[in-house]
């Protein structure tokens, strides 16, 4: 499969990094929560998979993080990866990179990450199918660590935390129109779950433990251990 950022978020490659602090409150308090799990969870050397990858900011946090592990970035644009490919160099052999999709067959890991990436799939059956594909390549005790976003079914609750969301846009430049004008054009390709419903399809994927790590206004950090 292929996919374009530059064409869904209007946003080339290269100014990707900025936009997504801009785009997603407490982008970066997401990603230190969920490296700091992971490297408490997994063993140092652990090969850890980042589906869709993007630019790799992740990637690069956790091999900060955990200097002996590996990593393999996998991601559908190949503007990404390239920028990806350019940030984390200095990783050499410790870091792949991979053009493809996470429906594709995954390469074996003990760990598997993703930051706001998994909210690409629109259907919860494909949803329940992409962690049924995550879950068969982790080794039991293996780990899946999800950053995304996630709202409520309640009408009023969802309300409640896009209003927040957009004065986050707000505060970054944005005026209310523009934001919500926003809001409209990631649910051509992004579609948001709520917590319940992401429990559910990893429960019924297989995993054996789920939890909860981080919530704030409509970010989420989640884990799965397998
Ligand atoms: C919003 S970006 C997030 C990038 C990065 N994880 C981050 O935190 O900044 C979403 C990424 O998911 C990738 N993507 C979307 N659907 C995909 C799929 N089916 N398989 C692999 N990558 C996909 C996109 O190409 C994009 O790079």
């Amino acid at each position: 499969m292929s996919h374009s950022v530059q064409a869904h978020l209007d946003v080339a490659p290269a100014a990707y990094d900025v936009a997504i602090r801009k785009f997603i409150p407490h982008y970066e308090e997401m990603l230190s929560r969920a490296v700091e799990t992971l490297a408490g969870l997994v063993s140092p050397k652990a090969h850890i998979l980042d589906l869709g990858a993007g630019t790799g900011a992740f990637s690069q946090e956790v091999a900060a993080r955990m200097p002996e592990a590996s990593l393999t970035l996998l991601d559908a644009d190949p503007a990404m990866l390239e920028q990806a490919r350019g940030r984390l160099a200095s990783l050499g052999g410790r870091a792949k990179f991979l053009r493809g999709s996470f429906f594709d067959p995954l390469p074996a890991c003990e760990a598997a990450i993703a930051s706001l990436a998994l909210h690409h799939v629109h259907d919860l059956s494909e949803k329940r199918r992409l962690y049924g594909n995550i879950r068969a390549t982790l080794p039991t005790g293996g780990v899946l660590v999800n950053v995304d976003i996630t709202l409520a079914t309640a009408p009023a609750l969802e309300k409640l935390t896009r209003t927040g969301w957009a004065a986050h846009l707000v505060a970054c430049g944005d005026t209310e129109a523009e934001a919500y004008a926003r809001f409209d054009a990631w649910a051509q390709e992004d579609r948001y779950f709520s917590v319940t419903e992401e429990l559910d399809a990893l429960q019924s994927a297989g995993f054996a433990h789920i939890d909860v790590l981080w919530r704030r206004g409509p970010g989420t950090v989640l884990l799965a251990v397998a």
